[in-house]
Order: C-alpha cells, then sequence, then structure tokens
C-alpha cells in the first residue's frame, strides 16, 4: 500500500507554531513536517514543550500564533471533537481515565457502537470487541467490568491505548506511552506500532527513552526550550547523539557512583508474605547500600514495596528496624520512623497539583522546617531554592502552582519533596519515569549521596540499565517470591531480563 509516493505525503505541517503561558515561552517558532505512514519521535529534555505541542494539535490549547496542515488543507482552531473526526487519536501523557469508570466505559464513551438503524448501545458488541483486542494485542484479560480504579498504572495505560486502537486511527500520537510499562509490554506495543505504520497509520512517538526512539522511529524532530534543533530522517543519528542535542552537553558519566561500605543493618525483614502477592520474602537492607528491586507486572515486586510502606498489610512475617519490629499500618506511621516513599504514579499520589512548587516540597517535612518560627521561612526558601536547583526543575518560581510544569518536572518535584525530609530509609518506585536523561543523571546523584551520608535505598525499577548502573544488588521477583539475587559483579540487564521472565537458572536467595 505504501508505494514511494505515499510516504512523500505529510500527514502533518506545523507551521510556525508560538504558544507562551503567561510570560514563560513554551514553544517558538515551531515548523516541521511528519510523513504519511512513518514513525516520527519527537524528542527533548522535560519542559522543552512536546506536550505542548501535541496539545495544540489536540486542538485543547490554542496557539498564540501559527497554522497546521493536516494532510494538505490548513486549519485553524479546531475543536478536540473535530481532530477526532480527522482520525487523529491521542494516548496524552497526563490525561488520567476517570476511577469510578468500568474498563467498558473508558473505552467507549464518546464512540460507542450502535445497534444498526436505531440509537441503542450495542453492549455486547463493545465488550467483544473491547476484550479481544486486549488479549490479542497485549495478552491481557481484563475484563470490562472492571473498575478503572483497580487497574494498574500499566493497565490503564493500555485501557488508554486500546481506546485509540478501537476508534481506527489515521494518525496516533503517543505521548510516554512506556512510561509505566515494563519490558514485555514495553516490546508488545512496539510490534502493534510497526504493524500500524505497515498497514498505513502515521505515529507521532514522545519518549524520553532514545533507544526506543533509535529502535521505532523514521524521522526525529528534537525541540530543546520551546524551539526545533533539528528535524531530519533518523538514519545516521546514534542515541548519544540526540542526546547532545538535547541537553546542549556531553552527559558525562550516567551513573554516578560511589563505594560505601556496607553498615548497620536498617530494615530485616522475615518470611513476609501477602496472601495473593508474595510469599515468604526475607532480605535486609544495610545503611550504605542501593538495593534493587524488579520484576514483571503482578510479581509481587511492587505489593511488597508498598507494604514496608503501611499500603498494604502483610498477612505474616516480620520487619525489623534498629528500634524494633514495626507493623506499619499506614505511610504516617512510616514516615514517623523515618521511612520515606517516592511512590510511582506520582500524579495521583505524588503532588497537590493546585500548590505551588515550595507547598509541595516543604509538605512532607513541615516539622523539619516549622521548628524555630521565623527562621524557618528562611531555611525552608534555601531548601526549596537548592532542591530546585540539584533536580533542574523547570518552573516560572518556587511559588508556580505545580499544575502550571511539564509532566517530567512534576515528577521530580514529587521526588524533591521526599528527598527534602531527613530519612533514614528511601524507597523509591520507578523514581525516573518520566524524567529526562540529564534529570535522571541528578537523581542517580541524589541516591549516591543519601547512601553516602549512611541511609539505605531500595529501588523498584523496571529500567534495567538503570539496576545495573547503581544497585549494588538486585532481587528479582517472579510470581510472589524472590527468584534471583544479583549480586553486583553478576549485574548485567540480560542476566536481570532472564530473571523476571522466569527463564533464568532458579537461583537461592541469601540476602
Ligand atoms: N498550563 C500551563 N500553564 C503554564 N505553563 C505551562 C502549562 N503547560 C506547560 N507549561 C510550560 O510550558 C513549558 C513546556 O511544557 P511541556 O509540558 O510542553 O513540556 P514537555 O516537553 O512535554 O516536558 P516533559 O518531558 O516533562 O513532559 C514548560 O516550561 C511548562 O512549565
Ligand atoms: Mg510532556
Amino acid at each position: 500500500m505504501s508505494d514511494g509516493q505515499d510516504t512523500q505525503r505529510l500527514a502533518i505541517q506545523f507551521q510556525a507554531i508560538a504558544k507562551h503561558f503567561g510570560v514563560a515561552r513554551a514553544l517558538d517558532d515551531v515548523s516541521f513536517a511528519v510523513r504519511a505512514g512513518t514513525v516520527h519521535g519527537l524528542v527533548g529534555q522535560n519542559g522543552a514543550g512536546k506536550s505542548t505541542l501535541i496539545k495544540i494539535l489536540a486542538g485543547l490549547h490554542r496557539p498564540d500564533s501559527g497554522s497546521i496542515v493536516l494532510d494538505g488543507v490548513e486549519t485553524t482552531a479546531l475543536s478536540p471533537h473535530q481532530v477526532e473526526k480527522l482520525g487523529i487519536h491521542f494516548i496524552h501523557q497526563d490525561r488520567l481515565l476517570v476511577p469510578s469508570f468500568t474498563v467498558g466505559e473508558a473505552l467507549f464513551l464518546g464512540h460507542e457502537p450502535r445497534i444498526a438503524g436505531t440509537p441503542f448501545l450495542n453492549r455486547r458488541a463493545m465488550k467483544r470487541q473491547a476484550e479481544a483486542i486486549l488479549q490479542t494485542y497485549f495478552g491481557l484479560h481484563l475484563p470490562t467490568s472492571t473498575l478503572v480504579a483497580d487497574l494498574t498504572t500499566a493497565q490503564k495505560q493500555i485501557v488508554q491505548i486500546t481506546r485509540a486502537l478501537l476508534a481506527q486511527p489515521k494518525v496516533l500520537v503517543f505521548d510516554e506511552p512506556t512510561a509505566a510499562l515494563v519490558r514485555r509490554e514495553a516490546d508488545i506495543l512496539f510490534a502493534l506500532i510497526r504493524r500500524l505504520r505497515s498497514e498505513g497509520v502515521t505515529i507521532v512517538y514522545i519518549s524520553h527513552y532514545l533507544g526506543e526512539i533509535e529502535a521505532l522511529c523514521d524521522d526525529i524532530t528534537v525541540l530543546r526550550n520551546g524551539q526545533v534543533v533539528v528535524s531530519r530522517p533518523l538514519e545516521g543519528l546514534t542515541a548519544k547523539e540526540i542526546a547532545t542535542l538535547m541537553v546542549e552537553r556531553d552527559i558525562a558519566d550516567m551513573f554516578p557512583k560511589a563505594v560505601v561500605p556496607r553498615g548497620e543493618c536498617l530494615l530485616d525483614i522475615r518470611h513476609l508474605s501477602l496472601a495473593g502477592h508474595y510469599q515468604d520474602v526475607s532480605l535486609r537492607l544495610h545503611r550504605g547500600e542501593v538495593l534493587g528491586i524488579t520484576g514483571l507486572l503482578g510479581s509481587g515486586a511492587k505489593s511488597f514495596v508498598q507494604t514496608l510502606f503501611g499500603l498494604q498489610t502483610p498477612t505474616a512475617g516480620t520487619v525489623e528496624t534498629p528500634d524494633g519490629p514495626v507493623n506499619f499500618t499506614s505511610p504516617k506511621q512510616a514516615v514517623g520512623r523515618k521511612l520515606a516513599l517516592v511512590p510511582e504514579d506520582r500524579r495521583v499520589d505524588g503532588v497537590a497539583l493546585d500548590l505551588s512548587v515550595a507547598e509541595n516540597i516543604t509538605l512532607a517535612s513541615l516539622e523539619q522546617f516549622s521548628r524555630a518560627g521565623f527562621l524557618a521561612h528562611q531555611l525552608e526558601k534555601t531548601a526549596v531554592e537548592r532542591l530546585i536547583a540539584q533536580l533542574q526543575i523547570k518552573t516560572a518560581g518556587p511559588d508556580a502552582p505545580v499544575r502550571t510544569l511539564s509532566g517530567g518536572n512534576q515528577q521530580k518535584v514529587a521526588i524533591a519533596k521526599w528527598l527534602s525530609r531527613h530519612s533514614e530509609i528511601y524507597l523509591l518506585d520507578e523514581p525516573t519515569v518520566g524524567v529526562d536523561i540529564g534529570a535522571k543523571v541528578e537523581i542517580y546523584q541524589v541516591i549516591a549521596n543519601l547512601v553516602a551520608r549512611g541511609a539505605g535505598v531500595i529501588i523498584l525499577s523496571s529500567d534495567l540499565p538503570e539496576l545495573v548502573g547503581i544497585a549494588d544488588r538486585v532481587l528479582v521477583f517472579f510470581r510472589g517470591r524472590i527468584t534471583a539475587e544479583l549480586p553486583s559483579h553478576a549485574l548485567t540487564a540480560d542476566a536481570i531480563f532472564a530473571a523476571t521472565t522466569g527463564s533464568a537458572e532458579r537461583q537461592q536467595h541469601v540476602g
């Protein structure tokens, strides 16, 4: 279907798009074209303007100036509904599904199939179509009656993608689709994207994973500070060159890591179980140690970390800190015992969107700052400014509402909020998801500093190179048990991956 002629047809042309939010410039004279039937990568650091551009295309924001040519037709100010009618569909970064909906409602609302010739919904057809797509594309058995609130982040993402597929799109735009996915699901998504391209669908793909961009895209556009740095075929560009174009500097050491001697045991976990999630988990965390934990969706790794923070209650086993046994039934108790958690779903659990950057950062550590009256205010201000600088949070200022920050910068605020506490044990759930490459390195540096001053860190991550780069050892969950412990000298992405899928030889855990 796609002859040479067809790939030259332009599906989307952005023409001199500009957009300001107040005085802040989000986009400036952005012009580039997306060829029909190709996968077009859109990359740039947090706050570069990617999501803003996509929202303009979607009719959610109006540009200050400029226009968009769709399939040769110049358009201005289309409504989201008109854009959908033209066959352009979106998997947005920050559009949440309504938690009280069922999966069926989330999938079909707004374009329900009707019984021919009647205004009545064809519920059976809806259910059949939806479950078939979830099963064939994602191998996911998900009854359409399931509540959105009961889905994991990855499942929600899959539901959003499925919703777009049901509409048989001509153009599909993904704004960081794999952020919530583990490698196996991401592989399924890539296969899907390739198949859609072969069917002639045009794909715009935003991601911070440059390896994905390299593997998937035909063309690439790099945005920096709201401007196009380059827009060209990908061929001949390496991931490293793209990173350099994005950040304007060389990334020297991706994984800064200090050698820290193991100290006293901070957490001694014995035979911990949570029925239906994981069984008989024993491990120790020491001062100075970065302990990596990983596992596929449903492996129990995530529930395990949530238990430690009092979000779930174990059904058996014990947890001891140097101050004695603990049995947290709420995060508040955990915080009282010097634990800090960076939750994965930071948009839901992590930040208060209407509060300012400064308020969010100090929220978790109020007592630390409120000790000495007016002096505390100055202290708070300095601490907040230091964290904003350290994590390179792009914001109009400490008083700007978090809502006005880009997705990745909101993530950084959630992380800063917990790092501003003086804790002993840090539980980090996918701490660098959605964060650009420059800020990733900063977060790794912060982790290195934490352990250097004697804290212990547990990092739950599905980013395998990240685990290899920063963890002292990695425990792998498979079907509710720790099935492998990989010490630093045996840490490779392939070894971890093999263990997460259960294909590695079963190793005995020693902890
Ligand atoms: N609603 C808004 N109000 C004020 N400023 C905004 C708003 N939305 C975005 N901005 C600003 O516009 C700039 C571009 O943000 P955008 O969300 O497009 O970045 P992005 O490239 O998608 O980043 P990320 O990788 O973090 O998602 C940022 O400086 C951001 O603070
Ligand atoms: Mg974004």
